[in-house]
Protein backbone atom coordinates (compact mmCIF):
# COMPACT_ATOMS: atom_id res chain seq x y z
CA UNK A 1 0.00 0.00 0.00
CA UNK A 2 1.08 2.98 -1.44
CA UNK A 3 0.99 6.57 1.02
CA UNK A 4 1.23 8.69 -1.65
CA UNK A 5 -1.51 11.11 -3.91
CA UNK A 6 -3.95 10.82 -0.43
CA UNK A 7 -6.26 12.76 0.89
CA UNK A 8 -6.14 11.98 5.24
CA UNK A 9 -8.03 13.45 7.69
CA UNK A 10 -5.71 13.78 10.68
CA UNK A 11 -6.91 14.33 14.36
CA UNK A 12 -4.34 15.94 16.84
CA UNK A 13 -2.51 16.88 14.04
CA UNK A 14 -1.48 20.26 15.79
CA UNK A 15 1.24 19.07 17.76
CA UNK A 16 3.67 15.91 19.03
CA UNK A 17 3.02 12.48 16.85
CA UNK A 18 0.51 14.50 14.62
CA UNK A 19 2.47 17.12 13.49
CA UNK A 20 5.65 14.86 12.54
CA UNK A 21 2.99 12.36 10.62
CA UNK A 22 1.76 15.30 8.93
CA UNK A 23 4.95 16.45 7.86
CA UNK A 24 5.95 13.22 6.59
CA UNK A 25 2.75 12.74 4.99
CA UNK A 26 2.79 16.38 3.27
CA UNK A 27 5.78 15.40 2.37
CA UNK A 28 5.31 12.23 0.29
CA UNK A 29 2.43 14.47 -1.79
CA UNK A 30 -0.46 13.48 -0.04
CA UNK A 31 -3.15 16.13 0.96
CA UNK A 32 -3.59 16.23 4.98
CA UNK A 33 -6.13 18.08 7.22
CA UNK A 34 -5.25 18.30 10.16
CA UNK A 35 -7.76 18.62 13.00
CA UNK A 36 -7.49 20.03 16.60
CA UNK A 37 -9.32 22.29 18.74
CA UNK A 38 -6.94 25.33 18.86
CA UNK A 39 -6.46 27.86 16.17
CA UNK A 40 -3.70 29.29 17.07
CA UNK A 41 -1.82 26.00 17.34
CA UNK A 42 -3.09 24.50 13.98
CA UNK A 43 -2.18 27.91 12.60
CA UNK A 44 1.52 27.18 13.52
CA UNK A 45 1.52 23.53 12.31
CA UNK A 46 0.78 25.12 8.78
CA UNK A 47 3.42 27.83 9.17
CA UNK A 48 5.45 24.74 10.10
CA UNK A 49 4.49 22.23 7.45
CA UNK A 50 3.89 24.50 4.30
CA UNK A 51 0.58 22.77 2.67
CA UNK A 52 -1.00 21.28 5.29
CA UNK A 53 -5.03 21.96 5.31
CA UNK A 54 -6.68 22.49 9.02
CA UNK A 55 -10.12 22.35 10.62
CA UNK A 56 -10.83 23.69 13.78
CA UNK A 57 -13.10 21.08 15.74
CA UNK A 58 -13.29 19.19 19.18
CA UNK A 59 -13.90 15.69 17.94
CA UNK A 60 -15.31 14.73 21.65
CA UNK A 61 -18.01 16.72 20.78
CA UNK A 62 -20.46 14.63 18.75
CA UNK A 63 -22.45 17.68 17.71
CA UNK A 64 -19.28 19.26 15.96
CA UNK A 65 -18.91 16.11 13.81
CA UNK A 66 -21.87 16.15 11.33
CA UNK A 67 -20.27 19.71 10.73
CA UNK A 68 -16.85 18.86 10.14
CA UNK A 69 -18.14 16.12 7.88
CA UNK A 70 -19.95 18.07 5.80
CA UNK A 71 -16.99 20.13 5.45
CA UNK A 72 -14.47 17.27 4.28
CA UNK A 73 -17.16 15.92 1.88
CA UNK A 74 -17.39 19.20 -0.14
CA UNK A 75 -13.89 20.30 0.48
CA UNK A 76 -11.68 17.15 0.64
CA UNK A 77 -14.04 14.38 -1.37
CA UNK A 78 -11.48 12.10 -2.25
CA UNK A 79 -10.60 11.12 1.62
CA UNK A 80 -9.40 7.91 1.94
CA UNK A 81 -7.17 7.78 4.96
CA UNK A 82 -8.74 8.93 8.52
CA UNK A 83 -5.98 8.90 11.07
CA UNK A 84 -7.50 8.95 14.97
CA UNK A 85 -4.96 10.36 16.45
CA UNK A 86 -6.17 13.15 18.88
CA UNK A 87 -5.51 12.12 22.61
CA UNK A 88 -5.30 13.18 25.77
CA UNK A 89 -3.62 11.68 29.02
CA UNK A 90 -4.28 12.22 32.68
CA UNK A 91 -3.01 11.28 35.78
CA UNK A 92 -6.12 10.85 38.00
CA UNK A 93 -5.74 9.22 41.41
CA UNK A 94 -9.36 7.96 42.74
CA UNK A 95 -7.66 7.84 46.49
CA UNK A 96 -8.46 11.77 45.98
CA UNK A 97 -11.82 13.61 45.16
CA UNK A 98 -11.82 13.46 41.33
CA UNK A 99 -12.94 15.84 38.63
CA UNK A 100 -15.67 13.96 37.20
CA UNK A 101 -15.78 16.06 33.78
CA UNK A 102 -11.67 15.67 33.47
CA UNK A 103 -12.52 11.95 33.62
CA UNK A 104 -15.64 11.95 30.73
CA UNK A 105 -13.80 14.02 28.94
CA UNK A 106 -10.57 11.60 28.31
CA UNK A 107 -13.00 8.92 27.67
CA UNK A 108 -14.81 10.80 24.66
CA UNK A 109 -11.73 12.13 23.65
CA UNK A 110 -9.68 9.11 23.28
CA UNK A 111 -11.97 6.41 22.65
CA UNK A 112 -15.61 7.76 22.00
CA UNK A 113 -13.86 10.03 19.23
CA UNK A 114 -12.97 7.08 17.37
CA UNK A 115 -16.13 5.47 17.37
CA UNK A 116 -17.88 8.75 16.35
CA UNK A 117 -15.56 9.58 13.54
CA UNK A 118 -15.30 5.88 12.21
CA UNK A 119 -19.48 5.90 12.00
CA UNK A 120 -19.18 9.14 10.14
CA UNK A 121 -16.17 8.36 7.31
CA UNK A 122 -16.48 4.38 6.97
CA UNK A 123 -19.31 5.51 4.44
CA UNK A 124 -16.70 8.22 2.82
CA UNK A 125 -14.01 5.52 2.57
CA UNK A 126 -15.85 2.56 1.44
CA UNK A 127 -16.46 4.77 -1.86
CA UNK A 128 -12.64 4.64 -2.26
CA UNK A 129 -10.85 1.69 -3.09
CA UNK A 130 -7.33 1.44 -1.32
CA UNK A 131 -8.85 3.55 1.76
CA UNK A 132 -7.44 3.09 5.31
CA UNK A 133 -8.16 4.26 8.79
CA UNK A 134 -4.97 4.27 11.56
CA UNK A 135 -6.23 4.14 15.30
CA UNK A 136 -3.53 5.41 17.46
CA UNK A 137 -3.47 3.47 20.56
CA UNK A 138 -0.48 3.14 22.83
CA UNK A 139 1.68 0.47 24.61
CA UNK A 140 -0.42 1.08 27.03
CA UNK A 141 -3.26 -0.74 25.67
CA UNK A 142 -1.57 -3.92 26.38
CA UNK A 143 -0.60 -3.20 29.88
CA UNK A 144 -2.24 0.15 32.30
CA UNK A 145 0.08 2.14 33.81
CA UNK A 146 -2.17 2.68 37.09
CA UNK A 147 -0.90 6.61 36.67
CA UNK A 148 -3.27 6.89 34.26
CA UNK A 149 -5.87 4.53 34.73
CA UNK A 150 -8.84 5.80 32.33
CA UNK A 151 -6.32 7.01 29.62
CA UNK A 152 -4.73 3.34 29.82
CA UNK A 153 -8.41 1.62 29.78
CA UNK A 154 -9.30 4.26 26.96
CA UNK A 155 -6.34 2.82 24.81
CA UNK A 156 -7.44 -0.88 25.87
CA UNK A 157 -10.85 -0.64 24.54
CA UNK A 158 -9.32 1.38 21.10
CA UNK A 159 -7.18 -1.87 20.68
CA UNK A 160 -10.29 -4.21 20.94
CA UNK A 161 -12.36 -2.22 18.91
CA UNK A 162 -10.01 -1.50 15.99
CA UNK A 163 -9.82 -5.77 16.20
CA UNK A 164 -13.36 -5.75 15.29
CA UNK A 165 -13.69 -3.07 13.09
CA UNK A 166 -10.48 -4.49 11.10
CA UNK A 167 -12.76 -7.96 10.64
CA UNK A 168 -15.72 -5.86 10.14
CA UNK A 169 -14.65 -4.24 7.16
CA UNK A 170 -12.32 -6.79 5.36
CA UNK A 171 -14.81 -7.18 2.37
CA UNK A 172 -15.28 -3.82 2.20
CA UNK A 173 -11.82 -2.81 1.18
CA UNK A 174 -11.17 -0.15 3.98
CA UNK A 175 -8.09 -1.60 6.02
CA UNK A 176 -7.78 -1.27 9.48
CA UNK A 177 -4.74 -0.34 11.43
CA UNK A 178 -3.68 0.24 14.68
CA UNK A 179 -0.89 2.29 16.00
CA UNK A 180 0.33 1.24 18.80
CA UNK A 181 3.45 3.52 20.51
CA UNK A 182 5.74 3.59 22.80
CA UNK A 183 6.44 6.89 25.25
CA UNK A 184 7.60 9.67 22.70
CA UNK A 185 8.98 13.32 23.51
CA UNK A 186 5.68 14.94 23.18
CA UNK A 187 4.03 17.74 25.20
CA UNK A 188 1.64 15.36 26.28
CA UNK A 189 4.25 13.74 28.63
CA UNK A 190 3.63 16.40 31.41
CA UNK A 191 5.20 16.87 34.99
CA UNK A 192 5.03 13.39 36.40
CA UNK A 193 4.51 11.39 33.79
CA UNK A 194 7.41 12.91 32.45
CA UNK A 195 9.41 12.29 35.97
CA UNK A 196 8.20 8.54 36.13
CA UNK A 197 9.99 7.95 32.62
CA UNK A 198 13.17 9.49 33.88
CA UNK A 199 16.13 7.19 32.87
CA UNK A 200 13.96 5.73 30.02
CA UNK A 201 14.74 6.42 26.29
CA UNK A 202 11.75 8.48 25.06
CA UNK A 203 11.15 8.12 21.18
CA UNK A 204 10.90 11.16 19.14
CA UNK A 205 7.39 11.51 16.66
CA UNK A 206 9.75 11.78 13.84
CA UNK A 207 11.09 8.26 14.70
CA UNK A 208 7.99 7.14 15.41
CA UNK A 209 5.84 8.71 12.56
CA UNK A 210 8.48 7.69 10.03
CA UNK A 211 8.33 3.69 11.33
CA UNK A 212 4.33 4.09 11.47
CA UNK A 213 4.54 5.27 7.59
CA UNK A 214 6.85 2.25 6.88
CA UNK A 215 5.54 -0.22 8.30
CA UNK A 216 1.19 0.97 6.86
CA UNK A 217 3.34 0.58 3.12
CA UNK A 218 4.66 -3.02 4.35
CA UNK A 219 1.63 -4.15 5.12
CA UNK A 220 1.49 -4.15 9.01
CA UNK A 221 -1.59 -3.97 10.54
CA UNK A 222 -0.91 -3.87 14.09
CA UNK A 223 1.88 -1.52 14.30
CA UNK A 224 4.12 -1.69 17.50
CA UNK A 225 7.27 0.52 17.30
CA UNK A 226 9.58 -0.48 20.35
CA UNK A 227 8.66 -0.71 23.88
CA UNK A 228 5.23 -0.66 22.73
CA UNK A 229 6.53 -4.36 21.30
CA UNK A 230 7.94 -5.81 24.39
CA UNK A 231 4.69 -4.73 26.26
CA UNK A 232 2.52 -6.21 23.95
CA UNK A 233 4.64 -9.76 24.42
CA UNK A 234 4.72 -9.61 28.13
CA UNK A 235 1.48 -9.32 28.67
CA UNK A 236 0.58 -12.66 26.44
CA UNK A 237 3.63 -14.35 27.83
CA UNK A 238 4.21 -12.95 31.60
CA UNK A 239 0.72 -11.08 32.12
CA UNK A 240 1.48 -11.37 36.21
CA UNK A 241 5.14 -10.18 35.66
CA UNK A 242 4.53 -7.17 33.57
CA UNK A 243 1.53 -6.27 36.38
CA UNK A 244 4.18 -5.91 38.95
CA UNK A 245 6.67 -4.24 37.06
CA UNK A 246 3.58 -1.81 36.37
CA UNK A 247 2.56 -1.31 40.20
CA UNK A 248 5.85 -0.52 41.12
CA UNK A 249 6.43 1.97 38.86
CA UNK A 250 3.20 3.07 40.00
CA UNK A 251 4.79 2.97 43.79
CA UNK A 252 7.78 4.95 42.76
CA UNK A 253 5.92 7.54 41.31
CA UNK A 254 3.61 8.06 43.94
CA UNK A 255 6.33 7.95 46.14
CA UNK A 256 7.84 11.05 44.09
CA UNK A 257 4.58 12.57 43.76
CA UNK A 258 4.26 12.86 47.44
CA UNK A 259 7.87 14.17 47.94
N1 LIG B 1 3.32 10.94 23.88
C1 LIG B 1 3.33 9.65 24.19
O1 LIG B 1 4.19 9.18 24.99
C2 LIG B 1 2.35 8.70 23.56
C3 LIG B 1 2.57 7.31 23.74
C4 LIG B 1 1.67 6.40 23.17
C5 LIG B 1 0.57 6.89 22.46
N2 LIG B 1 0.38 8.24 22.29
C6 LIG B 1 -0.80 8.66 21.55
O2 LIG B 1 -0.39 9.42 20.44
C7 LIG B 1 -1.44 10.37 20.10
C8 LIG B 1 -0.82 11.76 19.97
O3 LIG B 1 -0.27 12.11 21.24
P1 LIG B 1 0.86 13.24 21.41
O4 LIG B 1 1.83 12.72 22.40
O5 LIG B 1 1.32 13.69 20.07
O6 LIG B 1 0.00 14.38 22.15
P2 LIG B 1 0.03 15.97 22.04
O7 LIG B 1 1.36 16.46 21.61
O8 LIG B 1 -0.52 16.44 23.34
O9 LIG B 1 -1.03 16.27 20.87
C9 LIG B 1 -2.38 15.97 21.03
C10 LIG B 1 -3.13 16.49 19.81
O10 LIG B 1 -4.52 16.13 19.96
C11 LIG B 1 -5.31 17.31 19.79
N3 LIG B 1 -6.54 17.16 20.57
C12 LIG B 1 -6.66 16.88 21.90
N4 LIG B 1 -7.95 16.85 22.25
C13 LIG B 1 -8.67 17.10 21.13
C14 LIG B 1 -10.05 17.21 20.85
N5 LIG B 1 -10.98 17.05 21.81
N6 LIG B 1 -10.45 17.49 19.57
C15 LIG B 1 -9.52 17.65 18.59
N7 LIG B 1 -8.20 17.57 18.80
C16 LIG B 1 -7.78 17.29 20.06
C17 LIG B 1 -4.41 18.45 20.29
O11 LIG B 1 -4.78 19.72 19.78
P3 LIG B 1 -5.72 20.74 20.66
O12 LIG B 1 -5.27 20.62 22.09
O13 LIG B 1 -5.52 22.09 20.05
O14 LIG B 1 -7.11 20.23 20.46
C18 LIG B 1 -3.08 18.01 19.70
O15 LIG B 1 -3.01 18.36 18.33
C19 LIG B 1 -2.48 10.26 21.23
O16 LIG B 1 -3.55 9.46 20.82
C20 LIG B 1 -1.71 9.58 22.34
O17 LIG B 1 -2.55 8.89 23.23
C21 LIG B 1 1.25 9.15 22.82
Amino acid sequence: MKIDNRTVLLTGGSSGLGLALAGALVARGNTVVAVGRDPGRLQAARAAVPGLHAIACDVADPDALPRLHEMVQKDFPALDMLVNNAGVMREIDFNRATDVDRVADEVDVNFGAVVRLCAWFVPMLMRRPGSCIVNVSSGLAFAPFPAAPVYSATKAALHSFTQSLRIQLKSSGVRVVELAPPAIDTPMLTGAMRAAMDGQRMASAADIAAIALRDLEAGVDEITPGGARMLRLLSRLAPSLLMRQMAAMYASHAASSRA
